[in-house]
């Protein structure tokens, strides 16, 4: 059971936590000092100047002031810059996926979760982890826009239809903890939940060989790409027939800089392949035709993920 306690701020429960709360804290504190100060003030001058006090110096003061002026710039400036860095920080941590990371694929629709684990076991709506692993998540969305939110972990980011979003967490401490969809998404927008269950990694590796064996997704996408014919062009020792290479081979793309038409590189990663799969007219590899046909509307978020996976399980890291 997910432990629904009454706390200001969700439990801590992933190595993100602590520094954004920390940050949450310091921002907190200083709006707490300027707002007690600013009323202090404003409630002690509202006295001291109220009218009929006589005994108060109304003299105009200084109209000028080139000290004052100087503070009132340095002051703030020197605050939102210990602000902006220290965010900055957390941000680039919190968005920088550590090597490593075990690649965890989501596909989210209306109304639901759908987890794929690198063994190729499924779930929906609840997340399997593991304790101290960096969790890495690859998301995309069948139709319109989600946001994942795990409150506890700190990690909310959005699910785009179209493209590949990535976040990532190490979870600290094993438990249930809520799930939720951050992204008004229509009707059943609330009730898209769910919830992530971290285990020790012992128990992990236990539940995961106990589910109905999965496909490994590079195994389903080999098999995937013999079936729609992109081994005939692309990997001509792959396929049955021998063709003449008249496409640019796969070995070795996936997370390798490609030359483009017209001088322009990309590094090829998951998005430029999706891309390519879908518009390959969109970016042409420098020294091939586009003759390649698209393959829009042919292929849901699962086939197109098992694709990029096997072309994936071809590169060399
Ligand atoms: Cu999905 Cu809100």
């Amino acid at each position: 059971m997910i432990d629904d306690g009454f706390r200001l701020l969700p439990e801590q429960a992933s190595t993100h936590a602590p520094g954004v709360d920390l940050l949450y804290y310091f921002l907190l504190g200083m709006a707490v000092f300027f707002t007690v100060l600013i009323a202090t003030l404003i409630v002690y001058f509202s006295i001291k100047y109220r009218r009929g006090n006589t005994r108060v110096d109304r003299t105009p003061g200084p109209d000028h002031s080139f000290v004052v002026e100087i503070l009132w710039m340095a002051i703030p400036l020197l605050i939102s810059m210990v602000i902006f860095v220290w965010g900055a920080a957390l941000y680039f941590t919190g968005y920088r996926t550590p090597a490593g990371a075990m690649e965890v694929r989501v596909v989210a629709k209306q109304w639901m979760w759908k987890f794929q684990h690198p063994n190729g076991r499924r779930e929906i709506n609840t997340l399997h982890v593991p304790l101290g692993q960096a969790i890495k998540l690859t998301m995309i969305s069948e139709d319109v826009i989600h946001s994942l939110f795990v409150p506890a972990f700190r990690v909310k980011r959005d699910v785009l239809p179209g493209s590949y979003a990535t976040c990532w967490f190490e979870a600290t401490r094993t438990g249930e903890f809520h799930l939720f969809c951050a992204e008004y998404c229509g009707t059943n927008h609330s009730r898209m939940t769910g919830s992530i269950v971290v285990l020790e990694p012992a128990d992990y590796e236990a539940w995961l060989g106990g589910g109905r064996t999965n496909e490994v997704p590079a195994v389903a996408g080999r098999r995937l790409f013999e079936d729609l014919r992109c081994a005939a062009c692309h990997m001509p020792g792959l396929a049955s027939e021998v063709t003449p290479v008249r496409c640019p081979p796969l070995q070795n793309v996936y997370g390798h800089k490609v030359l483009l038409k017209g001088g322009q590189t990309v590094i090829a990663d998951e998005n430029y392949l999706r891309e390519s799969i879908l518009r390959p007219g969109a970016k042409i590899v420098d020294g091939y035709e586009p003759i390649m046909p698209s393959f829009d509307g042919q292929l849901d978020e699962e086939q197109l993920i098992q694709l990029i996976a096997y072309m994936k399980s071809l590169a060399v890291p």
